[in-house]
């Protein structure tokens, strides 16, 4: 006789209280970015869930959170169908676009009778996520299957994949139908894609193009303890087999999914007409590289459920509904060949030239291709079909070559041993990752660049000194550095190409005006290394004149704030090179006078770096970080003994104690507040 162990109704309690707990931590964390607890917390959940089913195993269901880890491998992927057949969307690229597709569907319900003559047609308005589609079958509430979309009538059984998702529920709360099949997207964030790509690499392993193509390969694996350890993510925007649709709209019906517990984009919308819509994409387009995931468009859907019925398919797409695309952010090209850039300091740059390609709204030829590591690293051979991604105003970039697609031919890349504009050695320390051109300002390349550096507008400002005129004063041998601009005359600019009397004069003019510049901006002008435009400020208020500057001790720069032994020290090295000295005696012969900077309003917290720990009551990290930055403190990540005060919040940890042990003043939010108030 086997004895039934009878399980305590109080340990029932607990292991539903600590699952619930746990979902609901989930959700918080991969649905709305906005975790309420610390991973330590969260482990310590689990742990606890983990240990009582380790006692009353009876109670371990598959719909536990602890479940999610992955269980055993599956032998090959089976096939679906799909009860109700997945399409796509048509495409629109701009305005006229949508347009059209308005005044289709306006005149397709108002025939129908379900649109007035003069109303405007809604639609719910949301994120086209940059994924890959799924479909989640629940019955009774409970996840039963899982698939990829496939061509549309059938996809492959993901459901091994779908449940290591912490995103996605294992069980509906209350009110979930007979039959509900949720249509979403699986999708990787962009930070969570560069960690795994990193993760990767450390491990020797296959490193992935972009978030959507690893999101692809993570559901397409038969060992589901793989997925779990991808951070694959899921949102809901619609439904197929459904019993029976409990509301008449589309907005409704997303509202119910996310009742039901599943993961929804809260960025949607219901706008009307065509103004509405595109309004709404414009508005995306705005944000769209901050957030956390890729787009690659917007998704107009007729909010009324009937209105959709009535227009229904053409082919294999939706009457009903339009994807609006943003201009791609990445498209594939050739590499035809990997050129040398030499910058300022010397720096080489290998940069892709490639076939033109329209990419982010510009035709391309160049793009980036960082260091000689990276190259290696994303293994580019010349000849490479590539892909290339300009985003938002980033420079162009190569991700990386389309392996299946490289020819017997691709010649790898060598980089020079000598600087191809000078002929001096190129070295690359064993630190770094840049190689650099050793011939400093003997190299043409590197003369032309700190003049446009210091032509620049956060330097001397000097207005109509481009880079083809740069090219010629350096390359005819009238301009050396920076001081013989200042001999410039009218006459000498006219016997350049593209130069009209009017440019030459106005450049003059420019450089007149640039004979008076702020200490600040002349220090900056210089190039010295380390030294940016908020040093060099500090620098010009610290120490007063150039030459105060040139003279100073390493303590004395020291004592300037922001200058660490780094900036010292390149300081002191730039003014040890005789031709950096020639250069500030030649300004000062040339009649460059530097005027003191004025003196900025000093601010409540002007100097003082205060340090944020733990979560304060009513003020998230970011809030109280702009708060303290626009009193002029400054937000570090470390307690020292400079920090001025330590704000410290609920479950503050080994920073408050830190600042306890270093006699550092801790506030708590409210001291925060009265601090700031007292300005
Ligand atoms: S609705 C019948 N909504 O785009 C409507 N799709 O081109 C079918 N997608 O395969 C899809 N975001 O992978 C819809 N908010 C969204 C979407 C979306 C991304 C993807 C989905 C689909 C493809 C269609």
């Amino acid at each position: 006789m086997t004895a039934v162990t009878q399980i305590p109704a109080e340990v029932i309690r607990q292991v539903e209280g600590l699952r619930h707990e746990i979902n609901a931590h989930n959700t918080r964390y991969y649905v709305y970015d906005a975790p309420i607890v610390s991973d330590a917390e969260y482990d310590r959940l689990m742990a606890q869930l983990l240990a009582l089913e380790a006692q009353y195993p009876s109670l371990v269901s598959p719909l536990s959170p602890t479940q999610r880890v992955g269980g055993a491998p599956v032998a090959a992927f089976d096939t679906v169908r799909h009860v109700v057949p997945m399409l796509s969307l048509d495409n629109g690229f701009d305005a006229d676009d949508v347009r059209a597709f308005d005044r289709r569907v306006t005149e397709g319900l108002r025939d129908s009778g379900l649109l007035g003559a003069a109303d405007k047609v809604a639609y719910l308005a949301e994120y086209k996520f940059d994924g890959l589609a799924v479909s989640l079958r629940y019955e009774r509430g409970q996840l039963v299957q899982a698939a990829t979309r496939g061509d549309g009538q059938q996809g492959e059984d993901v459901t091994h994949n779908i449940r290591t998702l912490r995103s996605v529920p294992l069980e509906l709360k209350a009110g979930a139908p007979e039959v509900l099949e949720v249509r979403g997207e699986v999708f990787i964030n962009i930070r969570d894609f560069e960690r795994l790509n990193q993760a990767q690499q450390g491990r020797g392993e296959k490193i992935f193009v972009n978030p959507r193509n690893a999101a692809a390969g993570s559901l397409r694996q038969l060992d589901p303890r793989i997925a779990a350890k991808r951070p694959l993510r899921f949102f809901a925007y619609g439904w197929g087999d459904l019993t029976t649709s409990p509301l008449p709209e589309q907005s409704g019906m997303l509202d119910w999914l996310e009742s039901l517990g599943l993961p929804v984009n809260p960025d949607r919308r219901v706008v009307k007409g065509a103004e509405g819509l595109l309004s709404f994409y414009e508005q995306v387009g705005e944000r769209r590289t901050q957030l956390p995931f890729d787009i690659d468009g917007v998704v107009y859907k007729v909010n009324s459920l009937r209105g959709q019925d009535v227009l229904g398919f053409v082919a294999r797409a939706p009457r009903f509904a339009l994807a609006h695309k943003f201009p791609a952010q990445e498209e594939t090209t050739t590499l035809l060949g990997i050129d040398i850039q030499v910058g300022r300091t010397g720096a080489i740059t290998p940069v892709a030239r490639l076939k033109p390609v329209f990419v982010g709204g510009v035709t391309v030829t160049n793009a980036t291709l960082h260091n000689e590591d990276e190259i290696r690293r994303k293994d580019v051979r010349i000849g490479d079909t590539v892909i290339v991604r300009r985003a938002g105003d980033v420079i162009p970039e190569v991700v990386g070559p389309i392996i299946e697609r490289r020819p017997d031919s691709t010649v790898l890349f060598q980089m020079p041993t000598q600087c191809p504009v000078c002929g001096s050695a190129i070295h690359r320390a064993e630190d770094e990752a840049i190689s650099r051109c050793t011939g400093g300002l003997f190299c043409a390349a590197q003369r032309k660049q700190s003049l446009l550096h210091a032509a620049g507008r956060k330097a001397l400002d000097i207005e109509g000194l481009g880079e083809k005129l740069v090219d010629q004063l350096v390359d005819s041998g009238r301009v050396k550095s920076i001081a013989d601009l200042f001999s410039l005359r009218v006459e000498d600019l006219l016997l350049y190409d593209r130069m009209g009397r009017k440019s030459a004069e106005n450049l003059v003019a420019a450089l007149e005006k640039a004979r008076t510049p702020t200490l600040g901006r002349l220090l900056f002008a210089l190039g010295i290394r380390h030294v940016g435009e908020t040093t060099a400020r500090d620098l010009a208020r610290h120490l007063g004149s150039v030459d105060a500057v040139m003279h100073a001790t390493e303590e004395q720069l020291l004592a300037v704030p922001d200058v660490g032994p780094v900036v010292a020290h390149a300081i002191q090295e730039f003014f040890a090179e005789a031709h950096n000295r020639d250069v500030i005696a030649a300004l000062e012969q040339a009649g460059v006078r530097p005027q003191l900077d004025a003196e900025p309003v000093r601010q409540l917290l002007s100097g003082k770096t205060l340090v944020l720990t733990g979560t304060l009551p009513t003020l998230t990290r970011d809030v109280a970080t702009q708060m303290i930055m626009a009193a002029g403190g400054k937000v570090s990540g470390s307690v020292s003994k400079k920090t001025a005060w330590v704000v410290a919040g609920e479950e503050a940890g080994s920073k408050l104690a830190k600042a306890v042990e270093l006699g550092v003043p801790v506030l708590d939010e409210e001291g925060l507040k009265a601090l700031l108030a007292s300005g």
